[in-house]
C-alpha cells in the first residue's frame, strides 16, 4: 500500500505522573508506539513520520533497531498543538501519496481498520477519510458537527464547544487520511484562535469542507482499537481489553486457557493441540507449546520451547530453554538460559538449573544446583547436590555420564568428570574425576560417643 504515515508523538502525557515518556509505556511488554509501527507495517505503510518532543531521545532511542520500515523522526520543540506536530513533518511528506495520521498513544488499531480507512480516501483522493466513533461519555473529545444533509462540516474541540455541541457524541478519534498536497495548504492556513490558544490540526476538516471537498467518517470495528492512553488506569484497562482479546483467539484455536482473564502474553505464543494453561502464567518473547503440553498455575516461560505432553507444574520459572517430549518441570523450578531437558527427564522443586544439557530419563527431583553440566541418559542427581562450577573467577564444566547416581548432598567441584554408572554416596565432595562404574565416597566416618550427656541449663 503505497502510503505515508505520520505518527504523532511529541505530547508529554503528564497524566502519565511518570518520568518515562508516554509513548514507551507498555501494552502487552510492547511500547505504546512500537504497537503503533507493527500496525503501519502490518498495514504495509513504508514510510513512518514520528513526531517526537518530550523524551525525544529515549523515543528515537527505543525504536533505534526498527528495521521492519522506514523511520524518520522530526522534533517538535514546543508542543504548540496537533496542527503544528504535523507541520513538522511537512517538509518529507510526498505530494504524490496520501498520507494517514496517527497518534502515538492510540497503539491497538488494527491494521484492516486503517487500510480501510486509505481506501476510503481513495475511492475519493480530494477528500479526507476520518476515523469517528460513538461514545456513551463524549466529554474531552472534539465533537463531529454535521448538516443537515448529515454530512461532516467540521470538528469543535470540547473546549470550544457549545452546550449543544457538548451533546454530540460522534467524537474524532485523531485517525485521518487525506491528499498529501492539500494537507501542506490547509495546514499552512492554521491558526491558533482558539480556547487553548493551539494550532488545531482538526480546524482542516472544516477547512476541506469549504474548498468543496468531501469528508467521510468511518468508525473502526471495536472501540478498543481508537482508546488513547492518557493515565495509568487507561493503561491497564487497555491492557486487559487486549490479553483478554490473544485469549480469546488461542481459546478459538483450540487452546485450553483456565481462567483468559489471568493470562499474560508478552510477545508470541505458538500452541499445537490440547494444550492446557492454568491460571496466572507469562509468557514473554517467543514460547512454543508443542502438542499436550501442560502450563500449571503461576509459571512463567520466556523464549522457550515446550514438548509434547511435558509437563510444567506450577511456580516454574522457565527462560531460554528447550524442553522435550514428557518431561516434567516443578513444581518450583527454575530453568535459566541455554537449558536443554531432553525426552521424558524430570526436574523437580527449588532446582535451578543453567546452561545446562539433562539426558534422557534423568532426573533431579529435589533443590539442587546444576550449571555448565552435561548430564547423561538415566542419571539420578539426588537432593541438594551442587555442582561448584565458578570458581570466583571463571565457569567449569561437569559431566556427569549415562547411569550415574548422585547420592543426596554432593557437591561436584569443576572441571570435574563422573564415570558412566558411578555411584557417588551421599554428601560426598567430588574433586576428581571418577573412573566409570566405581563408588566414590568422601564422607567422613561416622564416630559414637556413648558416655556422652547433653549439659542442661543452669539454675
Ligand atoms: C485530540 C483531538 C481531538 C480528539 C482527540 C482524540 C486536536 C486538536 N484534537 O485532542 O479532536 O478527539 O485527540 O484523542 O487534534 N501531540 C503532539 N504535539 C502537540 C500536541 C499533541 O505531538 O503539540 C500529540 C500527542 O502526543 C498525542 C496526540 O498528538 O499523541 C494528541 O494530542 P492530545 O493533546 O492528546 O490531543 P487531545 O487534546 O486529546
Ligand atoms: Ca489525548
Amino acid at each position: 500500500m503505497d502510503i505515508q504515515v505520520i505518527i504523532l508523538a511529541a505530547g508529554k502525557g503528564s497524566r502519565m505522573k511518570s518520568r518515562l515518556p508516554k509513548v514507551l509505556h507498555q501494552i502487552a511488554g510492547k511500547s505504546l508506539v512500537q504497537h503503533v509501527v507493527d500496525n503501519c507495517h502490518s498495514m504495509g505503510a513504508n514510510h513512518c513520520h514520528l513526531v517526537v518532543g518530550h523524551g525525544a531521545e529515549q523515543v528515537k532511542q527505543s525504536l533505534e533497531k526498527e528495521k521492519k520500515l522506514k523511520l524518520s523522526f522530526v522534533e517538535q520543540m514546543e508542543q504548540l498543538g496537533t496542527g503544528h506536530a504535523v507541520k513538522m513533518t511537512l517538509d518529507g511528506l510526498k505530494d504524490d501519496t496520501p498520507t494517514l495520521i496517527l497518534y502515538g498513544d492510540v497503539p491497538l488499531t488494527h491494521h484492516d481498520t486503517l487500510s480501510q480507512l486509505v481506501e476510503i480516501h481513495q475511492d475519493d483522493p480530494s477528500g479526507i477519510a476520518l476515523m469517528t466513533c460513538l461514545l456513551d461519555d463524549p466529554a474531552g473529545y472534539g465533537r463531529i458537527t454535521r448538516d443537515d444533509g448529515n454530512q461532516v462540516t467540521g470538528i469543535v474541540e470540547h473546549k470550544d464547544a457549545t452546550e449543544a455541541q457538548k451533546a454530540i457524541n460522534e467524537i474524532n478519534t485523531g485517525i485521518m487520511c487525506c491528499n498529501s498536497s492539500q494537507l501542506k495548504t490547509w495546514i499552512g492556513q492554521l491558526d491558533n484562535n482558539n480556547a487553548q490558544g493551539e494550532f488545531y490540526l482538526t480546524d482542516i476538516i472544516a477547512m476541506a469542507v469549504a474548498d468543496g471537498n468531501k469528508v467521510t467518517a468511518a468508525q473502526p470495528v471495536e472501540l478498543y482499537e481508537v482508546e488513547g492512553i492518557n493515565t495509568l488506569r487507561q493503561l491497564a484497562e487497555l491492557e486487559r481489553i487486549w490479553q483478554l482479546k490473544m485469549a480469546e483467539e488461542l481459546m478459538d484455536g483450540g487452546v485450553t486457557i483456565r481462567d483468559p482473564g489471568r493470562f499474560d502474553l508478552r510477545g508470541s505464543l505458538s500452541c499445537e493441540s490440547d494444550i492446557i494453561i492454568d491460571i496466572n502464567c507469562v509468557f514473554e518473547g517467543q514460547v512454543i507449546l508443542k502438542a499436550g503440553a501442560q502450563i500449571g498455575a503461576n509459571c512463567y516461560l520466556k523464549d522457550c520451547t515446550v514438548g509434547e505432553n511435558a509437563i510444567i507444574k506450577p511456580n516454574s520459572v522457565i527462560e531460554e530453554s528447550v524442553i522435550d517430549e514428557e518431561c516434567s518441570v516443578g513444581p518450583f523450578s527454575r530453568l535459566r538460559p541455554g537449558t536443554h531437558l531432553h525426552r521424558n527427564s524430570h526436574v523437580g522443586n527449588f532446582v535451578e538449573i543453567k546452561k545446562s544439557n539433562l539426558g534422557e530419563g534423568s532426573k533431579a527431583g529435589h533443590l539442587s544446583y546444576i550449571g555448565d553440566c552435561e548430564v547423561g541418559q538415566s542419571v539420578n542427581i539426588g537432593a541438594g547436590t551442587i555442582t561448584c562450577n565458578y570458581d570466583g573467577a571463571n565457569k567449569h564444566k561437569t559431566i556427569i555420564d549415562d547411569g550415574a547416581f548422585i547420592g543426596s548432598d554432593s557437591q561436584l567441584v569443576a572441571p570435574v568428570r563422573v564415570g558412566k554408572n558411578v555411584t557417588v554416596g551421599a554428601g560426598t565432595t567430588v574433586t576428581s574425576d571418577i573412573e566409570d562404574d566405581a563408588l566414590c565416597i568422601s564422607r567422613v566416618k561416622q564416630k559414637q560417643i556413648s558416655t556422652w550427656t547433653r549439659p542442661v541449663r543452669q539454675k
